[in-house]
């Protein structure tokens, strides 16, 4: 039975940063929807520019959109065994369209490792943060730096930094956040799939406790 993980958090949680490990250790697909948004504008699809319109003014891209995108995503074979979610759903709407979808799949929504960090440790994160523009790797110029700086680890390419993360659209993409997203912190809480876990500890800290959280529901 295929299982099926949603990392929800606000931007600068650490969802990115966790990913790897969690889609590693259970051998899920990483469906993470900002950075398929951001592969559609590197190959300057119609989709990439509509996305680019709202991700840079830190809004939404609509959901119309972003779910007929998921929805054709999790139905490719590297999805299988399961997927981890990063970054939807992002509104009720959305988490009612993953439901219905998975539900078509015989699946469900196993586990919602939900990563809480204050906001005024997010800007910070955000502001410092630099990532791989090639295998999509998450770095922190002083938190969490490569090993040579300004360049991947994991394949060499330069490190960038995002457009989205300049102070002023942190700012609207966090306004967004608490406006659109924060309800499914109850939404799951109340179908009993939320675990939440301290983001302020150290990622490796975090990443335990993810696990173990992923690991007690499969035993389940
Ligand atoms: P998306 O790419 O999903 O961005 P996000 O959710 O805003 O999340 P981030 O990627 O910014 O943060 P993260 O939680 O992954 O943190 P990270 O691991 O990088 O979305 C971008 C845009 O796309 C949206 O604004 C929207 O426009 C659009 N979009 C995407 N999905 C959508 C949807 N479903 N519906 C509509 N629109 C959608 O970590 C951040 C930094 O902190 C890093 O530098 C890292 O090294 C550091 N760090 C991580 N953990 C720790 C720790 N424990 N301690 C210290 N530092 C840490």
């Amino acid at each position: 039975m295929a299982t099926y993980i949603v990392l929800l958090g606000p931007p600068g949680a650490g969802k990115g940063t966790q990913a790897t490990q969690i889609v590693q250790t259970f051998g899920l697909a990483h469906v993470s929807t900002g950075d398929l948004f951001r592969e559609n504008l590197r190959n300057q699809t119609e989709l990439g520019q509509l996305a680019a319109s709202y991700m840079n003014a830190g809004k939404l891209v609509p959901d119309d959109v972003t779910i007929a995108m998921v929805r054709e995503r999790i139905t490719r074979p590297d999805c299988a065994q399961g997927v981890l979610f990063d970054g939807f759903p992002r509104t009720v709407a959305q988490a009612d369209a993953l439901s219905a979808m998975l539900a078509e799949l015989s699946g469900k929504v196993d586990c919602v490792p939900y990563i809480s960090v204050p906001a005024e440790v997010l800007v910070e994160r955000l502001s410092g943060r630099i990532s791989c523009p090639t295998c999509g790797r998450v770095y922190h110029v002083t938190n969490n730096p490569p090993k040579q700086p300004g360049v991947c680890d994991a394949d060499g390419t330069p490190l960038i930094q995002r457009e989205d993360d300049k102070p002023e659209t942190v700012r609207k993409r966090i306004e967004e956040y608490l406006k659109n997203t924060a309800p499914l912190i109850d939404y799951y809480r109340e179908r009993q799939l939320l675990v939440e876990i301290d983001g302020t500890q150290s990622i490796e800290v975090v990443s335990q406790q993810i696990l173990n959280a992923i690991r007690k529901v499969k035993a389940s």
